[in-house]
């Protein structure tokens, strides 16, 4: 852009112009005053809007094989990370990217904290980066449990339990978020909304609300500067703070490039919700309150739940209010560093311990490293294309058969699938019946439902009676299961 500008347009610049104001609003954007010139330290927030926008890119492509059903969410996610060429690396990308929004997000929240940058008629500023934290901190729950592996199936199990315990609405919320008392396809099918239309929506809207407050207020400059009248010489966005931004960028793009290229994001075998040992470890950034929320049972629940964190929210979206002085410089207010220092400590104390606990007790680290072995055993198997006994094809084979047809709807009538699950995959309470066709004959099918084993009827499975024109139909459907 040169100063006289409006001569040399060519024609299709100064068309556009008119019909636009592309060229003011550039120039606008472009000359934001910083009070005391580019800083390093200033590179933060542009680096989240940036990581932001690749999530977009990465998450539309992951889109584009993702299939959000209980039923196929896996092995679509499994095509993706096995098949697909690129596909593992574009699926790091996206999963290595959320952990690189928090880090980001930590670092910017505290520069912006640090410098008192929220003093001085900042406050929606400030409101508006709180509520984005807590939005991200939603993409990446609801993100969790879209690959519907076993890690992703039973920390948001334990992630939206947590919910039953508010009191009144707390089981109404869970329901909602699950689509149900289960999680299944329902759960799979909202996250997935939330995922990606929801949460994104109200993150552009907060973005937009974010920024627009902050060069309504202003650059705030180092801590040393009047937070409503700048007085150090201002220096112009365009050029050195935007190579700044480019450069913490690229710099961004070229670590998430190597991470995602040597180490690879995994994915866990298929979610088995009738595997009672599995257990869950979430996301780095929600050790810590996985840990914390461990100290709280029982009649202290609320306290811990509710009450505790609503006062930290408070205080961290209140901060600009309840912090009224013009004093910007760190270590002229010790209250509020002090109080954010401790936030941050106590919350790294909590995610060291839960490490520390899992690792002290050999039966939890035996357990976390089966798990470990089974995700790395999956990952070295070939893609199976649709798994064999997934309900879609036990279902088709109980459709082409009248015997077996027949026999699902006994199955229904006598409650089977209350404990053996719908098509007989399987619940917390009694194991999947997909195949056992293969393991017994059909006399001694028959013969198990007469008489239940020992460990059948402690698992409180009623001895089966029924006349011979039902027993068939029904061993013929727990036949064609597989
Ligand atoms: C109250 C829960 C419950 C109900 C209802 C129930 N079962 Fe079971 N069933 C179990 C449990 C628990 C086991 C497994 C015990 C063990 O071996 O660990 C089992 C085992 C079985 C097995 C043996 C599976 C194997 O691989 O060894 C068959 C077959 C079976 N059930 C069929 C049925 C049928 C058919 C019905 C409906 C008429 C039914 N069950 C109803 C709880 C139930």
């Amino acid at each position: 852009m040169s100063a006289d500008g409006k001569e040399s347009k060519s024609g299709f610049r100064a068309w556009l112009d008119h019909r636009t104001g592309l060229d003011s609003l550039l120039r606008h954007t472009l000359d934001e005053p910083i009070p005391g010139g580019a800083k390093i330290a200033y590179v933060f927030g542009s680096g989240l809007l940036f990581l932001f926008l690749s999530q977009i890119v990465t998450g539309v492509f992951l889109a584009m094989y993702y299939v959000p059903s209980a039923d196929h969410a896996h092995t679509t996610v499994a095509y993706i990370t096995k098949e697909v060429t690129g596909g593992s690396f574009l699926r790091s990308i996206h999963a290595y990217g959320s952990s690189a929004i928090i880090i980001v997000l930590l670092l910017h929240m505290t520069q912006t904290f640090l410098y008192g940058s929220y003093k001085g008629r900042r406050e929606l500023v400030w409101v508006a980066g709180c509520v984005l934290l807590a939005l991200m901190l939603g993409m990446a729950f609801t993100g969790y449990l879209l690959p519907w592996d076993q890690k992703a199936f039973f920390a948001t199990t334990v992630g939206t339990n947590i919910l039953s315990e508010i009191p009144w609405v707390g089981n109404g919320l869970k329901e909602l978020l699950r689509g149900g008392t289960e999680m299944g396809t329902l759960t799979v099918s909202r996250f997935f909304v939330l995922h990606v239309f929801v949460i994104p929506a109200c993150i552009f809207a907060f973005v937009a609300i974010h920024v627009y407050s902050f060069r309504k207020a202003g650059a705030a400059g180092p801590a040393t500067e009047d937070p409503v009248s700048p007085k150090l010489p201002a220096e112009t966005f365009y050029p050195k703070q935007l190579v700044m931004d480019m450069g913490f960028a690229t710099l961004i793009i070229v670590l998430l490039g190597l991470v995602a290229y040597f180490w690879p994001m995994d994915l866990g075998p298929r979610a088995d919700p009738a595997d009672t040992q599995f257990m869950p470890r979430p996301e780095w950034y929600y050790v810590p309150v996985f840990q914390y929320l461990k100290y709280w049972h029982g009649s202290t629940a609320l306290l811990g739940i509710l009450v505790i964190p609503g006062i930290v929210g408070l205080l961290l979206v209140g901060l600009p209010f309840f912090d009224r002085s013009l004093e910007r410089r760190p270590w002229k207010r010790p209250i509020s560093v002090g109080l954010f220092t401790i936030v941050l400590l106590g919350l790294a104390a909590l995610g060291v311990s839960s490490y520390r606990q899992d690792m002290r007790n050999p039966g939890v680290a035996a357990q976390l490293r089966a798990q470990q072995e089974a995700t790395k055993e999956f990952m070295n198997a070939k893609f199976e294309p649709e798994l064999s006994g997934s309900s879609l094809s036990a279902q088709n084979v109980a459709l082409s058969n009248p015997e077996a047809a027949k026999g699902k709807e006994i199955f229904e009538a006598q409650s089977c699938n209350a404990c053996h699950g719908d098509n007989g995959v399987g619940t917390a309470a009694a194991p999947k019946l997909v195949g056992v066709g293969a393991k017994y004959d059909a006399a001694r099918i028959a013969a198990l439902l007469n008489t239940p084993s020992a460990k059948m009827t402690a698992g409180g499975m009623p001895p089966v009676q029924l006349k011979d024109d039902e027993m068939k139909p029904l061993i013929a459907y727990l036949q064609s299961l597989n």
